[in-house]
């Protein structure tokens, strides 16, 4: 096995370019190639594609001593020092990672399963053999929080991160915004876009934002936090109705993911927010992402851009790649501290709430509700109701005062479970 030479002596000569394996060749492998062979610079030079089933990906504008193979075991044994996972998923990707970090490869990665759920461990792999581990483009894209996070932002200390991380529904919700159509009729539209897959739960649920928010803390807040352990509300019950109340509250509605680290409690969860109209989060469109860090002595840092699509994400994988080559050229290993914690992890933030409700009118109903309310020591701020609606299903809101999670979720169970509901209470916190 050719294991990668990662240690320059004092006497050997200055590099000039370090050897890259790419593994698969689809929408974003497909674009680092073609920047890859485009760069005249000589400081990356690709040596290997590897894709199962290759023949089928072979492209004439690959340079011919490039060798393309579906073998994992030809870039293991290669003499590539920096290998490129792009096929994504759990398995065979992390096999592979674990398999040329311990080879002394680096690695770099888009993948945010992988990084999510094995981030810490295979940094640590990645630091036991002298190599690098970037994930830059595994969380929004090309835009370079992570890089910041790791670089620009580590003198600060971090203590809170929000931000818009998945682009299908933030296209979506704002979608509804904009022309108030039905929810089914956003997410076909975003299908028929390509901005959804057929099944878009993993987005639609959060599943695949607080993914990206465990990477997030992992990178920001040096924290080892499970995904599963974040809770994650889905965009599914937001109605069109929804932001015609909102806006009366000067809002819209955005999916948030949040992490706030107090002493050894992670206050985290993704889920639908009102954020206010004016605000960086309310004016987000489209599939854009959006990350606002907070620091103890720098403050807020807003990062804005498209969080997917194989050119910007190609960028980021590019990004990370030069980074190591420019360890590997200096003849140091660039490792990053991996001093984390494991905080509990909770959702239990204290916020104004909007309440909304789907009732048959009849006599006695912000009666009924302002007992439950007032029983759980929850305070009223604002009762608002549309005219115009059926009386059978009738949509109306009420916004609370600031208070914990905790408090509200025994209320909802029980004015859920009054006569006159017809649906489950919508609870959205609202962020200001
Ligand atoms: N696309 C984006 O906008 C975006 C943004 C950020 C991060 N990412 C991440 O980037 C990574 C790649 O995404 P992508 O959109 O480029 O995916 P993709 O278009 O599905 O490409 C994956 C490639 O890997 C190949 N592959 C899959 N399993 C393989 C295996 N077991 N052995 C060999 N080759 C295999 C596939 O071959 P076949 O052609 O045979 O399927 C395909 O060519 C993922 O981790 C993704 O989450 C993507």
């Amino acid at each position: 096995m050719a294991k990668a030479s990662r240690d320059k002596q004092p006497d050997s000569p200055a590099r000039t370019n370090a050897r890259v394996a790419l593994v698969g060749f689809g929408t974003v492998g497909r674009a680092v190639a073609k920047i890859l062979c485009g760069r005249s610079d000589g400081a990356l030079q690709l040596t290997q594609i590897c894709n199962r089933n290759v023949a089928r990906k072979k492209q004439p504008w690959v340079p011919a001593n490039v060798v393309w193979t579906e073998q994992f075991s030809d870039v293991i044994n290669s003499d590539a020092e920096i290998v490129v996972e792009l096929i994504g998923g759990l398995s065979p990707a992390g096999e592979l990672v674990r398999a040329a970090l311990a080879a002394g490869k680096s690695v770099v990665t888009a993948n945010k399963q992988l990084i999510a759920r094995h981030g810490p461990e295979l940094l640590q792999l990645a630091n036991e053999n002298g190599c690098q581990l970037e994930y830059g483009a595994s969380v929004a894209g090309g835009v370079p929080v992570l890089p910041a996070l790791r670089t620009g932002l580590s003198g600060d200390r971090l203590h809170g991160i929000a931000s818009i991380l998945n682009g299908t529904c933030n296209f979506i919700l704002s979608r509804i915004e904009a022309e108030r159509v039905p929810f089914g009729d956003a997410l076909e539209e975003a299908q028929a876009r390509g901005y959804a897959e057929a099944d878009a739960s993993e987005d639609l649920d959060g599943g695949d934002a607080r993914a990206k928010l465990a990477i997030l803390a992992l990178a920001g807040l040096h924290v080892h936090v499970e995904p599963d352990n974040i809770r994650a509300r889905t965009i599914r019950s937001i109605d069109a109705v929804d932001f015609d109340y909102a806006a009366d509250l000067g809002c819209t509605i955005r999916q948030i993911s949040r992490a706030d680290l107090k002493e050894t409690t992670l206050f985290a969860e993704v889920g639908p927010s009102l954020v206010p109209a004016s605000s960086p989060f309310g004016r987000v469109q489209r599939n854009l992402n959006l990350v606002l860090t907070s620091g103890q002595y720098g403050g807020d840092i807003a990062f804005l851009g498209a969080g997917a699509g194989g050119d910007p994400t190609a960028v980021a994988v590019v990004s990370d790649l030069i980074s190591v080559a420019d360890g590997l050229s200096a003849g140091g290993r660039r490792n990053h501290a991996l001093h984390l914690i494991s905080p509990k992890v909770n959702c239990d933030f204290e916020t104004p709430w909007y309440l909304r409700f789907w009732v048959k009118d009849q006599p006695g109903i912000i009666a009924g509700l302002a007992s439950i309310l007032s029983a759980h020591q929850l305070n009223i701020d604002s009762v608002l109701q549309k005219p115009g609606f059926e009386k059978s299903a009738l949509p109306f809101v009420i916004t609370l005062e600031p208070c914990r999670d905790s408090q509200l979720q025994p209320a909802l169970h029980e004015m859920s479970a009054l006569p006159f509901a017809l649906r489950p209470c919508l609870s959205l916190p609202i962020l200001r």
